[in-house]
């Protein structure tokens, strides 16, 4: 046993990030030193915000935060953690229906490299149904969604989609 930095990558997609992201980073933190956030391409969907402006939004919610790092990569998880020391990678598991998913991903994870362990950690019940599908799904008609995203978010959110929100009218 060595008192080495322990350092775990929290990856995702987080366009954008939302306020059940935040609740897994800070539940992360309590068991790690340092979470790198990590924004990767998921092949199955198609981007909202760029890279840059994820990076960006999430480095904002995080101002001031030294044990949370921002960062963006387009290649392999397991690549990416190995580069950076990571010993875990994290994933928030929301409900039966995330399951199968972060199952096969983690297995296949696995598979390609044995040093790096998955550690699901369960979302805070107030956001489990929240998603950054469902919440630009909403904000795109109008839904008010403040409560569910950080700030930054919020207002890039209202950039993008600069119609008035339901409770407005
Ligand atoms: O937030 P998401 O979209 O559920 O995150 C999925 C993500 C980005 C973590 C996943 O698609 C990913 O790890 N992409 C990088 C490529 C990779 O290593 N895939 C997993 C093994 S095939």
């Amino acid at each position: 046993m060595t008192d080495k930095k322990k350092i775990a990558i929290y990856p995702g997609s987080f366009d954008p990030l939302t306020n059940g992201h935040i609740d897994i980073i800070e539940r992360a933190l309590d068991i790690f030193d340092q979470v790198i956030v990590a924004i990767l391409h998921n092949p199955s969907k198609t981007a909202l915000f760029t890279m840059e402006e994820r990076v960006e939004m999430i480095k904002q919610s995080f101002n001031g935060e030294k044990c949370v790092m921002v960062d963006a990569f387009g290649g392999l998880l397991v690549d990416y953690a190995k580069m950076k020391n990571a010993t875990a990678i994290i994933r928030g598991m929301r409900a039966i229906s995330d399951f199968e998913n972060e199952f096969q991903m983690a297995l296949m994870n696995r598979k390609l490299n044995k040093e790096v362990q998955s550690v699901f950690l369960m979302t805070g019940l107030r956001w489990i149904f929240t998603s950054s599908s469902i919440i630009k799904e909403a904000v795109q008609f109008g839904g008010d969604i403040s409560d569910m995203v950080p700030e930054p978010v919020n207002l890039k959110l209202m950039e993008k989609f600069p119609q008035k929100t339901k409770s407005e009218e």
